[in-house]
């Protein structure tokens, strides 16, 4: 909580609706101003888990999870409460102030000259991107370059590509601008010599600005015009990077994403290439759904970034050994991500680039379609680690086979490779499955005990005769509907220190808390949680369909129930006293009280 303010959180919070960001992630099904759908959190089959758009909050009635948009995002990222911040911010496009958690070290000024060193560099970059693409009108050999690669003026323009010419010119622009040496120096464009001289570090080469998702450059790619023999024999790299520093992280950007994330609102499916080239060939082909992590194998990260804008990624990487790799390493962050994975297979081009301009869109598209799936791709891949000629490395094959499709959580998906592994081994379909069934087994049990969890947690919660514990709930539902004259009433009428359950008990003292401050009306209802606990608790009270009454009738039903309660226990508490106290005065005094007690009771049940 140290990080962000109050104010900051709250519109970080309700810039996301709820039901968007769940739904990247569940598959949701509308019912009334509620959703369903299967629990992120725990195995099941119906759903239990519900959002409500409302109140903009989830719960699950199988596993008890509950809480708000940033909970939810912390729970299924399995991230921090910072993170989640950054995330929800980045994703409704809020700037967040500095968030480095080295700046809990620094002073006011200091925070105040890094933000501004930050605006530095993205002014920067800026310039840069639009002095390089000014340069391609003065030089020939990038004019050529362009037309040599086949990129029409139109895609120079949309992707901002440019040149940097052998003249330091950038230096000189900058210098000229005022901007301090040392934010120059961050973004990687300008270097040093020993001799305290500026020059330009991108020389020759031709540039690719790499945006951020708001569409501002936070670093360039700049690639040698030099043949592939030279570049090799003088040990030049064909392509330099600007480095990573305050405003660009490699392992955090996609090149490209800032144009596909508006593409495909249909598709929903994203391409994930290596390089500049296979981005732009296929969005100036109209394939604009396309985009690059850069030379690295796909970060969690960029996962992370991907899922919000794509319910299918496609991998096409290089068929070297780097290549696969990287597919291999890029699936297995998607899966745990969660997100569905495939995997582009191409023959006849070495990249999607070439593959484009050499066959057209059309085919590439349908190399697209075509696209294998994760365990297809795992088991062509193991395929050719064992001779299949050979029955004992067939059965190797076979049981290696088993635990990869039994990791696959939809039978119907199952079922289909089990059928044409069967015919294309030579295997019965029985044999199959029953080893899939042994690599099962442990999941299953696991699955079992969830099962048994949440039937407790059913029977505890759902069928309860507890009438306390209904009125904590009900005070709980009441205090919600920020109504100042219920909150009077409650707090009139109802002794706090009488509330038994401690969670719901500080819930209601910092919901009280809340109307006193006068808060009530900026804060959502659950900005008092801080606890899973709290959280939890209270989403399934909001959650609760049967307290939606007539909030007057409610109030004074709970109120009464409330006092009728709390006189029968202190009624209970004195009958104990009374059959261990001694003298007749005593006995006396606790008489009277039974009698006033029996006396307030009474009174109220005519009521
Ligand atoms: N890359 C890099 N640094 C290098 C080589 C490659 O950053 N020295 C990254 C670039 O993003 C490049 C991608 O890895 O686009 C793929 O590299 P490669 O296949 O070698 O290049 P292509 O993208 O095919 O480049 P081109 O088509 O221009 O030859
Ligand atoms: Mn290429």
């Amino acid at each position: 909580m140290a990080f962000y303010s109050e104010e900051i959180i709250e519109e970080v919070r309700s810039a996301n609706d709820i039901v968007d960001v769940v739904s990247n992630y569940v598959q949701l099904k509308r019912n009334g101003s509620n959703y369903f759908g299967l629990c992120p959190f725990h195995r099941e089959k119906t759903p239990s888990f519900s959002v409500a758009s409302e109140k903009q909050i989830f719960h699950c009635f199988g596993c008890g999870k509950g809480g708000n948009v940033i909970k939810f995002v912390m729970g299924v990222e399995n991230i921090s409460f910072v993170e989640a911040i950054q995330m929800l911010a980045e994703r409704a496009k809020i700037d967040l102030p500095s968030n480095d958690t080295r700046d809990l070290y620094l002073s006011q000024d200091e925070l105040l000259q890094k933000e501004q060193s930050k605006k530095n560099m993205y002014e920067i970059n800026k310039l840069a991107g639009r002095f390089f693409y000014e340069n391609i009108k003065k030089s020939k050999v990038a004019q050529e370059y362009i037309i040599k690669r086949s990129i029409e003026p139109a895609t120079v323009r949309k992707f901002g590509l440019g040149f940097a010419l052998d003249d330091n010119g950038l230096t000189k622009l900058l210098t000229s601008k005022g901007f301090p040496e040392a934010d120059m120096l961050a973004t990687g464009l300008i270097g040093k010599s020993d001799f305290g001289k500026l020059y330009d570090k991108f020389k020759n080469r031709f540039m690719f600005p790499i945006f951020d998702i708001r569409g501002k450059v936070v670093a360039f790619g700049g690639r040698s015009l030099e043949s592939a023999e030279v570049l090799k024999a003088q040990r030049i790299p064909k392509y330099i990077n600007s480095p990573e520093n305050a405003i660009y992280t490699k392992g955090r950007h996609l090149y490209a994403l800032n144009l596909a994330r508006k593409s495909n609102e249909k598709m929903k499916k994203i391409l994930v290439v290596e390089g500049y080239m296979d981005v732009v060939s296929p969005h100036q082909a109209g394939i604009t759904n396309v985009v690059a992590s850069l030379g690295t194998a796909l970060t969690e990260h960029q996962g992370r970034l991907l899922r919000q804008y794509a319910d299918e990624i496609i991998l096409s990487y290089d068929s070297d050994d780097a290549g696969q790799t990287a597919i291999e390493r890029g699936l297995e962050v998607l899966r745990s991500l969660g997100v569905s994975a495939k995997v582009l297979q191409m023959t006849g081009a070495k990249d999607p680039d070439e593959y484009v301009l050499k066959y057209g869109p059309e085919r590439f598209k349908k190399l697209m379609d075509d696209s294998i799936s994760y365990a297809e791709y795992k088991i062509s891949r193991l395929k050719k680690m064992y001779n299949l000629s050979d029955t004992t490395e067939k059965i190797k094959f076979l049981t290696k086979m088993a635990e990869i499709l039994s990791k696959i959580d939809n039978n119907i998906e199952r079922d289909i490779y089990v059928d044409k592994f069967s015919v294309e081994l030579g295997v019965g379909k029985e044999a199959i499955l029953a080893e899939i069934e042994k690599k099962t087994l442990r999941s299953t049990i696991g699955n079992k005990q969830t099962n048994n969890i949440s039937q407790n947690f059913l029977s505890k919660n759902i069928v309860t005769n507890n009438p306390s514990r209904a009125n904590e709930d009900l005070i709980i539902y009441l205090l919600s509907k920020k109504n100042e004259n219920v909150f009077k009433e409650l707090k009139e009428n109802i002794d706090i220190s009488e509330i038994e359950d401690s969670v719901k008990k500080n819930i209601i003292i910092k919901l009280y808390d809340l109307y006193e401050t006068g808060n009530i009306n900026n804060r959502a209802v659950d900005s008092v949680c801080q606890s899973d606990e709290e959280f939890n608790v209270l989403t399934e009270i909001l959650m609760n369909e049967n307290m939606n009454g007539d909030t007057e009738k409610v109030l004074s039903e709970v109120i009464k129930s409330f006092q009728v309660e709390s006189l029968k226990n202190k009624r209970n508490t004195l009958m104990k006293k009374l059959s261990s106290v001694s003298t007749n005065e005593e006995r006396e005094s606790i008489a009277i009280e039974l009698y006033e007690i029996n006396n307030k009771l009474g009174q109220l049940m005519i009521r």
